[in-house]
Protein backbone atom coordinates (compact mmCIF):
# COMPACT_ATOMS: atom_id res chain seq x y z
CA UNK A 1 0.00 0.00 0.00
CA UNK A 2 1.23 3.46 -0.70
CA UNK A 3 1.00 6.57 1.72
CA UNK A 4 -0.45 9.22 0.50
CA UNK A 5 1.51 11.99 2.04
CA UNK A 6 -0.04 16.00 2.64
CA UNK A 7 2.50 18.10 4.21
CA UNK A 8 1.51 20.68 6.98
CA UNK A 9 1.40 24.28 5.07
CA UNK A 10 1.75 26.16 8.89
CA UNK A 11 4.56 23.80 10.55
CA UNK A 12 4.31 24.74 14.18
CA UNK A 13 6.90 26.63 16.72
CA UNK A 14 8.90 23.60 18.28
CA UNK A 15 8.32 24.34 22.14
CA UNK A 16 11.83 24.58 24.74
CA UNK A 17 13.61 21.59 25.35
CA UNK A 18 13.09 22.13 29.50
CA UNK A 19 9.20 22.34 29.22
CA UNK A 20 9.14 19.09 27.29
CA UNK A 21 7.41 17.13 29.96
CA UNK A 22 5.71 14.26 28.92
CA UNK A 23 2.75 14.30 25.87
CA UNK A 24 2.08 17.67 26.10
CA UNK A 25 3.14 18.97 22.82
CA UNK A 26 2.35 17.24 19.01
CA UNK A 27 4.60 17.14 15.81
CA UNK A 28 2.90 18.76 12.70
CA UNK A 29 2.03 15.21 10.86
CA UNK A 30 -0.06 11.73 11.84
CA UNK A 31 -0.77 9.14 10.47
CA UNK A 32 -4.23 7.63 9.60
CA UNK A 33 -5.79 4.72 8.25
CA UNK A 34 -9.17 3.33 8.23
CA UNK A 35 -10.19 -0.19 8.29
CA UNK A 36 -13.85 -1.51 7.17
CA UNK A 37 -14.86 -4.87 6.72
CA UNK A 38 -14.75 -6.54 3.59
CA UNK A 39 -12.55 -4.09 2.47
CA UNK A 40 -9.49 -4.46 5.19
CA UNK A 41 -6.96 -1.88 6.07
CA UNK A 42 -7.04 0.71 3.45
CA UNK A 43 -6.26 4.36 2.76
CA UNK A 44 -2.84 4.93 4.38
CA UNK A 45 -2.34 8.51 4.72
CA UNK A 46 -0.25 11.04 6.48
CA UNK A 47 -1.34 14.28 7.02
CA UNK A 48 -1.01 17.73 8.96
CA UNK A 49 -1.68 16.94 12.44
CA UNK A 50 -5.58 17.98 13.43
CA UNK A 51 -8.99 16.97 15.06
CA UNK A 52 -10.57 14.06 13.46
CA UNK A 53 -14.06 13.86 13.01
CA UNK A 54 -16.11 11.71 15.60
CA UNK A 55 -19.99 10.73 15.47
CA UNK A 56 -21.39 11.17 19.22
CA UNK A 57 -22.39 7.28 18.97
CA UNK A 58 -18.24 6.63 17.73
CA UNK A 59 -18.61 2.91 19.39
CA UNK A 60 -15.30 3.85 21.10
CA UNK A 61 -17.01 6.73 22.87
CA UNK A 62 -19.16 4.20 24.81
CA UNK A 63 -17.57 0.79 24.98
CA UNK A 64 -14.07 1.37 25.12
CA UNK A 65 -12.80 -0.93 22.23
CA UNK A 66 -9.33 0.41 21.99
CA UNK A 67 -5.65 -0.21 22.25
CA UNK A 68 -2.38 1.90 21.71
CA UNK A 69 1.40 1.55 21.69
CA UNK A 70 4.10 3.65 22.99
CA UNK A 71 7.77 3.41 21.92
CA UNK A 72 9.80 5.89 20.97
CA UNK A 73 12.79 7.57 18.75
CA UNK A 74 16.16 9.06 20.12
CA UNK A 75 18.52 11.05 17.99
CA UNK A 76 22.22 10.27 17.82
CA UNK A 77 25.47 12.52 18.63
CA UNK A 78 25.75 11.61 14.63
CA UNK A 79 22.31 12.71 13.44
CA UNK A 80 21.25 9.54 13.03
CA UNK A 81 17.42 8.47 14.49
CA UNK A 82 16.93 5.36 16.32
CA UNK A 83 13.73 3.47 16.81
CA UNK A 84 13.58 0.88 20.07
CA UNK A 85 12.56 -2.50 19.17
CA UNK A 86 9.41 -0.90 17.20
CA UNK A 87 8.79 -4.58 15.63
CA UNK A 88 8.22 -5.97 19.54
CA UNK A 89 5.18 -3.22 19.92
CA UNK A 90 3.43 -3.44 16.71
CA UNK A 91 3.42 -7.77 17.36
CA UNK A 92 2.10 -6.68 20.94
CA UNK A 93 -0.64 -4.10 19.17
CA UNK A 94 -1.80 -7.32 17.38
CA UNK A 95 -2.03 -9.24 20.78
CA UNK A 96 -3.82 -6.47 22.63
CA UNK A 97 -5.85 -6.41 18.91
CA UNK A 98 -7.06 -9.92 19.24
CA UNK A 99 -8.17 -9.63 23.28
CA UNK A 100 -10.53 -7.03 21.80
CA UNK A 101 -11.86 -8.45 18.65
CA UNK A 102 -10.01 -5.65 16.62
CA UNK A 103 -8.73 -6.48 13.27
CA UNK A 104 -4.92 -7.67 12.93
CA UNK A 105 -2.75 -4.94 11.33
CA UNK A 106 0.54 -5.61 9.08
CA UNK A 107 3.49 -5.97 11.21
CA UNK A 108 6.37 -4.48 8.71
CA UNK A 109 3.51 -2.10 7.20
CA UNK A 110 2.96 -0.37 10.44
CA UNK A 111 6.53 -0.04 11.18
CA UNK A 112 7.43 1.11 7.91
CA UNK A 113 4.42 3.84 8.45
CA UNK A 114 5.92 4.67 11.66
CA UNK A 115 9.64 5.50 9.70
CA UNK A 116 7.98 7.45 7.45
CA UNK A 117 6.60 9.66 9.88
CA UNK A 118 9.41 10.20 12.06
CA UNK A 119 11.29 10.65 8.55
CA UNK A 120 9.07 13.50 7.85
CA UNK A 121 8.66 14.98 11.65
CA UNK A 122 12.59 14.28 12.55
CA UNK A 123 13.41 17.99 13.24
CA UNK A 124 10.99 17.80 16.33
CA UNK A 125 13.29 14.68 17.79
CA UNK A 126 15.02 16.55 20.80
CA UNK A 127 18.33 15.36 21.27
CA UNK A 128 19.03 16.89 25.12
CA UNK A 129 19.48 14.16 27.40
CA UNK A 130 16.50 11.99 29.27
CA UNK A 131 14.59 13.31 25.58
CA UNK A 132 13.27 11.72 23.03
CA UNK A 133 10.30 11.58 20.19
CA UNK A 134 7.39 9.55 21.77
CA UNK A 135 5.27 7.83 18.93
CA UNK A 136 1.58 6.90 20.18
CA UNK A 137 0.34 4.89 17.68
CA UNK A 138 -3.59 3.81 18.52
CA UNK A 139 -6.72 1.79 16.71
CA UNK A 140 -10.20 2.43 18.25
CA UNK A 141 -13.80 1.25 16.42
CA UNK A 142 -15.54 3.78 14.52
CA UNK A 143 -18.89 2.55 13.92
CA UNK A 144 -21.03 5.10 14.29
CA UNK A 145 -23.73 2.41 16.38
CA UNK A 146 -24.59 1.54 20.02
CA UNK A 147 -25.02 -2.06 19.77
CA UNK A 148 -22.64 -3.80 22.46
CA UNK A 149 -20.39 -5.27 19.06
CA UNK A 150 -17.23 -5.60 17.85
CA UNK A 151 -16.99 -2.75 15.47
CA UNK A 152 -16.76 -2.95 11.61
CA UNK A 153 -14.79 0.23 11.40
CA UNK A 154 -11.61 1.48 12.57
CA UNK A 155 -8.90 3.96 12.87
CA UNK A 156 -5.15 3.59 13.49
CA UNK A 157 -3.45 6.22 14.24
CA UNK A 158 0.06 7.42 14.78
CA UNK A 159 0.81 10.44 16.68
CA UNK A 160 4.58 12.22 17.78
CA UNK A 161 5.04 14.19 21.14
CA UNK A 162 8.92 15.14 22.00
CA UNK A 163 8.90 14.45 25.76
CA UNK A 164 11.17 14.42 28.13
CA UNK A 165 10.76 12.79 31.27
CA UNK A 166 7.90 11.01 32.71
CA UNK A 167 7.84 11.92 36.60
CA UNK A 168 8.61 15.25 37.82
CA UNK A 169 11.49 12.95 39.83
CA UNK A 170 13.52 11.62 36.93
CA UNK A 171 16.01 9.85 37.67
CA UNK A 172 15.25 10.48 41.32
CA UNK A 173 13.77 7.37 42.97
CA UNK A 174 9.67 7.84 43.06
CA UNK A 175 7.12 6.65 46.20
CA UNK A 176 4.84 3.92 45.41
CA UNK A 177 1.88 3.01 47.00
CA UNK A 178 0.86 -0.44 47.53
CA UNK A 179 -2.63 -0.62 46.44
CA UNK A 180 -4.98 -2.89 48.67
CA UNK A 181 -8.15 -1.87 48.01
CA UNK A 182 -8.99 -1.49 44.18
CA UNK A 183 -7.94 -4.40 41.92
CA UNK A 184 -6.81 -3.32 37.86
CA UNK A 185 -7.51 -6.80 36.52
CA UNK A 186 -7.59 -10.38 36.85
CA UNK A 187 -6.84 -13.47 35.04
CA UNK A 188 -9.09 -13.53 31.96
CA UNK A 189 -9.50 -9.95 31.74
CA UNK A 190 -7.56 -7.50 29.49
CA UNK A 191 -4.60 -7.12 31.89
CA UNK A 192 -1.55 -7.91 29.32
CA UNK A 193 -3.83 -5.90 27.25
CA UNK A 194 -2.86 -2.25 26.28
CA UNK A 195 -6.31 -0.93 25.84
CA UNK A 196 -8.05 2.32 27.35
CA UNK A 197 -9.77 0.48 29.45
CA UNK A 198 -6.76 -0.55 31.97
CA UNK A 199 -5.96 2.78 32.58
CA UNK A 200 -9.44 4.10 33.13
CA UNK A 201 -9.34 1.41 35.56
CA UNK A 202 -6.52 2.78 37.55
CA UNK A 203 -7.41 6.19 37.84
CA UNK A 204 -9.27 6.20 40.84
CA UNK A 205 -6.28 4.38 42.86
CA UNK A 206 -3.57 6.71 41.21
CA UNK A 207 -5.40 10.19 42.50
CA UNK A 208 -5.54 8.72 45.82
CA UNK A 209 -2.40 7.36 45.99
CA UNK A 210 -1.25 11.08 44.96
CA UNK A 211 -3.22 12.86 47.84
CA UNK A 212 -0.85 10.93 49.77
CA UNK A 213 2.16 11.99 48.24
CA UNK A 214 2.88 8.78 46.23
CA UNK A 215 3.78 9.29 42.25
CA UNK A 216 2.14 5.90 41.38
CA UNK A 217 0.41 2.40 42.60
CA UNK A 218 1.63 -1.11 42.64
CA UNK A 219 -0.69 -3.59 41.80
CA UNK A 220 -1.41 -7.05 43.81
CA UNK A 221 -3.33 -9.52 41.88
CA UNK A 222 -6.78 -9.13 41.84
CA UNK A 223 -8.41 -12.18 43.50
CA UNK A 224 -5.89 -12.87 46.94
CA UNK A 225 -4.23 -9.78 46.66
CA UNK A 226 -0.96 -11.16 48.05
CA UNK A 227 1.16 -11.06 44.52
CA UNK A 228 3.02 -8.38 42.99
CA UNK A 229 1.32 -7.33 39.30
CA UNK A 230 3.01 -4.22 38.07
CA UNK A 231 3.24 -0.78 38.72
CA UNK A 232 0.10 1.71 36.93
CA UNK A 233 2.99 2.76 33.67
CA UNK A 234 5.87 0.42 34.26
CA UNK A 235 6.47 -3.38 35.33
CA UNK A 236 8.69 -3.88 38.64
CA UNK A 237 11.77 -5.55 39.70
CA UNK A 238 13.71 -6.37 42.95
CA UNK A 239 17.46 -7.25 43.82
CA UNK A 240 17.00 -8.75 46.95
CA UNK A 241 19.90 -10.90 48.04
CA UNK A 242 21.99 -10.65 44.81
CA UNK A 243 19.10 -12.05 42.54
CA UNK A 244 16.58 -9.67 40.30
CA UNK A 245 13.45 -10.88 39.78
CA UNK A 246 10.26 -9.84 38.22
CA UNK A 247 6.94 -10.65 38.53
CA UNK A 248 6.35 -13.76 36.25
CA UNK A 249 3.79 -12.78 33.39
CA UNK A 250 0.75 -14.42 34.10
CA UNK A 251 -2.39 -12.57 31.38
CA UNK A 252 -3.26 -9.77 34.16
CA UNK A 253 0.27 -8.02 33.44
CA UNK A 254 1.49 -5.86 30.45
CA UNK A 255 4.41 -7.95 28.92
CA UNK A 256 6.91 -4.43 28.75
CA UNK A 257 9.15 -4.78 26.46
CA UNK A 258 11.53 -2.88 28.51
CA UNK A 259 11.43 -5.68 31.03
CA UNK A 260 12.60 -8.20 28.55
CA UNK A 261 15.31 -5.83 27.78
CA UNK A 262 16.14 -5.81 31.45
CA UNK A 263 15.78 -9.36 31.56
CA UNK A 264 18.15 -9.98 28.67
CA UNK A 265 21.06 -7.42 29.63
CA UNK A 266 20.65 -8.67 33.40
CA UNK A 267 21.28 -11.88 32.32
CA UNK A 268 24.23 -11.31 29.42
CA UNK A 269 26.30 -9.68 32.90
CA UNK A 270 25.93 -12.66 34.46
CA UNK A 271 23.24 -11.61 37.35
CA UNK A 272 20.73 -13.90 38.01
CA UNK A 273 17.23 -12.37 37.09
CA UNK A 274 14.40 -14.31 36.74
CA UNK A 275 10.46 -14.23 36.62
CA UNK A 276 8.79 -15.76 38.99
CA UNK A 277 5.88 -14.97 41.17
CA UNK A 278 6.40 -13.20 43.82
CA UNK A 279 4.14 -11.84 46.72
CA UNK A 280 4.57 -8.30 48.92
CA UNK A 281 4.67 -10.68 51.81
CA UNK A 282 8.14 -11.33 50.49
CA UNK A 283 9.25 -8.13 49.81
CA UNK A 284 8.42 -7.13 53.38
CA UNK A 285 10.97 -9.82 54.47
CA UNK A 286 13.88 -9.30 52.74
CA UNK A 287 13.49 -5.66 53.73
CA UNK A 288 12.87 -6.97 57.37
CA UNK A 289 16.40 -9.34 56.79
CA UNK A 290 18.19 -6.56 55.47
CA UNK A 291 18.33 -8.25 52.04
CA UNK A 292 16.33 -5.99 50.02
CA UNK A 293 19.00 -4.08 48.03
CA UNK A 294 16.94 -2.50 45.21
CA UNK A 295 13.49 -1.70 43.64
CA UNK A 296 12.56 -0.53 40.30
CA UNK A 297 10.49 0.08 37.71
CA UNK A 298 10.61 -0.54 33.98
CA UNK A 299 8.98 1.10 30.83
CA UNK A 300 9.01 3.21 27.85
CA UNK A 301 7.64 6.20 29.30
CA UNK A 302 9.38 5.84 32.72
CA UNK A 303 12.57 4.07 31.35
CA UNK A 304 14.32 2.86 34.92
CA UNK A 305 12.74 4.38 37.98
CA UNK A 306 14.15 3.73 40.65
CA UNK A 307 11.85 3.20 43.80
CA UNK A 308 12.83 4.38 47.06
CA UNK A 309 9.97 3.95 48.81
CA UNK A 310 7.00 1.46 49.23
CA UNK A 311 4.08 1.82 51.46
CA UNK A 312 1.72 -1.04 52.16
CA UNK A 313 -0.94 -1.42 54.70
CA UNK A 314 0.52 1.48 56.56
CA UNK A 315 4.16 0.49 56.56
CA UNK A 316 6.44 2.41 54.97
CA UNK A 317 9.84 1.21 53.78
CA UNK A 318 12.33 2.92 52.60
CA UNK A 319 14.79 1.27 49.80
CA UNK A 320 18.74 1.39 49.18
CA UNK A 321 18.24 5.12 51.65
CA UNK A 322 16.10 6.41 49.03
CA UNK A 323 19.13 6.67 46.48
CA UNK A 324 19.42 4.87 43.11
CA UNK A 325 21.29 1.67 43.48
CA UNK A 326 23.93 0.48 41.22
CA UNK A 327 21.86 -2.31 39.31
CA UNK A 328 19.17 0.33 38.76
CA UNK A 329 22.09 3.10 37.53
CA UNK A 330 24.16 0.70 35.26
CA UNK A 331 20.66 -0.60 33.47
CA UNK A 332 19.39 3.25 32.74
CA UNK A 333 23.03 4.07 31.60
CA UNK A 334 22.79 0.96 29.03
CA UNK A 335 19.49 1.44 27.73
CA UNK A 336 19.70 4.75 26.92
CA UNK A 337 23.35 4.15 25.77
CA UNK A 338 21.85 2.04 23.30
CA UNK A 339 18.80 3.81 22.62
CA UNK A 340 20.89 7.04 21.89
CA UNK A 341 23.53 5.08 19.64
CA UNK A 342 26.22 5.78 22.41
CA UNK A 343 26.81 1.91 23.01
CA UNK A 344 27.14 -0.85 20.37
CA UNK A 345 23.52 -2.25 19.94
CA UNK A 346 24.78 -5.99 20.14
CA UNK A 347 21.19 -6.89 21.01
CA UNK A 348 19.87 -5.90 18.01
CA UNK A 349 17.32 -3.77 19.57
CA UNK A 350 17.37 -0.69 17.25
CA UNK A 351 15.58 0.20 13.92
CA UNK A 352 17.47 2.87 11.68
CA UNK A 353 15.22 5.32 10.24
N1 LIG B 1 2.94 -1.78 32.39
C1 LIG B 1 2.05 -0.86 31.99
C2 LIG B 1 0.69 -0.89 32.58
C3 LIG B 1 2.41 0.11 31.03
O1 LIG B 1 1.52 1.04 30.63
C4 LIG B 1 3.71 0.10 30.51
C5 LIG B 1 4.10 1.08 29.49
O2 LIG B 1 4.03 0.83 28.32
C6 LIG B 1 4.61 -0.88 30.95
C7 LIG B 1 4.20 -1.80 31.89
C8 LIG B 1 5.99 -0.99 30.38
O3 LIG B 1 5.97 -1.51 29.09
P1 LIG B 1 7.08 -1.14 28.00
O4 LIG B 1 8.40 -1.42 28.63
O5 LIG B 1 6.79 -1.99 26.84
O6 LIG B 1 6.92 0.31 27.71
C1 LIG C 1 4.59 3.87 27.90
O1 LIG C 1 5.53 3.71 28.69
O2 LIG C 1 4.76 3.92 26.70
C2 LIG C 1 3.23 4.03 28.34
O3 LIG C 1 2.38 3.86 27.55
C3 LIG C 1 2.99 4.39 29.72
C4 LIG C 1 1.89 5.40 29.95
C5 LIG C 1 2.18 6.74 29.37
C6 LIG C 1 0.55 4.89 29.69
Amino acid sequence: MDIKITKTTAPKAKPPVDSLGFGVYFTDHMFVMDYTKGNGWHDPQILPYGPIPMDPSCAVLHYGQAVFEGLKAYRTADNQVLLFRPYNNMNRINESNERLCIPQIDVDFAVEAIKKLVKIDQDWIPDAPGTALYIRPFIFAADPFLGVHPASTYKFIVILSPVGAYYKEGLNPVKIYVEDSYVRAVRGGMGFSKTAGNYAASLKAQEEAEKKGYTQVLWLDGVERKYIEEVGAMNIFFKIDGKVVTPALNGSILAGITRNSCLEILNSWGIDAKEAKISIQEVYEAYENGKLEEVFGTGTAAVISPVGELCWNGKKITINNGEIGPISQKLYDTITGLQSGKLEDTFNYTVKL
